[in-house]
């Protein structure tokens, strides 16, 4: 069973699901977003697109998809791609991975890409040097207004990105922040809250659950993390500029494995995916999906 995290458009899976047909002929592809709908529609197609596959989305919050996935006995393989791991606020990210563990047994196989650290200029080029404002940054007040029946003046708001760095050899990656900064002293309603906020010049409104928003690690924070939450690192990619790493973990403790299990080139398929030019720790291993 293939399960993902935040499959959205299930764009970087096509290349699994492929490889995973190619392998074993029939796959029960189970993805898992928030944007329910969304996700039906793109797993009708995906059925259509191939035959043997079926497709068991399911509309909800990425712990509450691997809940409901707890009776199933098959052997899973677990995506979460696309760095989305990286916009857990930090102090959840490593409760995150121990629940993840916990709901995984030794047979299964964890696919985890993340974001690696690169220089600051270029993220922050990335995040902002394009846009002379940042267009999800309106979109967001536009929403609040909308939705919450909200008096947001956008031009009062300033849209702010950083990037704070933290030592390589530490436990806690590097992140963006990105945040509207209120330009005055202003009050703002939101009616069908019955919320009404005062912002003083300068004051911070966090457009993420936590203060970190894309999370960039170091090699050693990726282990660390992996190590901390009882898994073991069975392959680690990184492209060409080390800008992305997707990693293979397995679950530590050995009780339930199962014999004779087949082995999956999974080498092939995170070399087939949207990363590209894979160069490190290419290599096969033990497991079914
Ligand atoms: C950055 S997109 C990644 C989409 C896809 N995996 C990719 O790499 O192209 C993040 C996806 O996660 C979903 N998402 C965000 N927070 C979520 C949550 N707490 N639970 C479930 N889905 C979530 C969003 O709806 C979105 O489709």
């Amino acid at each position: 069973m293939l399960v993902e995290l935040g499959s959205g458009a299930s764009s970087k899976t096509r290349p699994v699901i492929e490889a995973l047909l190619e392998r074993q002929g029939e796959l029960t592809y189970v993805p898992v977003d928030i944007a329910k709908d969304y996700i039906r529609e793109v797993s009708r197609e995906l059925e259509r697109e191939y035959n043997a596959l079926t497709a068991e989305p399911f509309g909800g919050l990425y712990m509450d998809g691997l809940r409901h996935l707890a009776g199933r006995p098959e052997p899973k393989l677990l995506l979460f791609l696309g760095s989305s791991f990286g916009n857990v606020p930090i102090d959840e990210q490593l409760p995150m991975m121990n629940e993840i563990r916990a709901r995984l047994k030794v047979q299964d196989r964890f696919l985890l890409g993340l974001d690696m650290n690169t220089d600051r200029e270029a993220v922050i080029r990335a995040y902002r040097a394009e846009f002379t404002r940042c267009p999800w940054l309106d979109n967001f007040i536009d929403r609040l207004n909308k939705d919450f029946e909200a008096d947001m003046n956008k031009m009062a708001f300033e849209d702010t990105v950083d990037f704070l760095e933290n030592p390589a050899y530490g436990d806690t990656p590097s992140y963006v922040q990105q945040y509207l900064k209120s330009s005055t002293k202003q009050r703002v309603h939101l009616r069908k809250l019955g919320v009404t906020i005062d912002f003083l010049a300068g004051e911070r409104l966090y457009l993420s659950e936590g203060q970190n928003y894309s999370c960039k690690y170091s090699e050693h924070q990726v282990r660390r993390l992996v190590e901390k939450s009882n898994f073991a690192v069975e392959g680690f990619w990184v492209n060409e500029e080390a800008k992305y790493c997707v990693v293979c973990l397995v679950p530590n403790e050995k009780s339930d494995a199962a014999p004779g299990q087949a082995t999956i080139n999974l080498a092939r398929c995170v070399a087939m995916g949207p990363v590209g030019g894979m160069q490190r720790g290419v290599k096969m291993h033990q497991g079914t999906c």
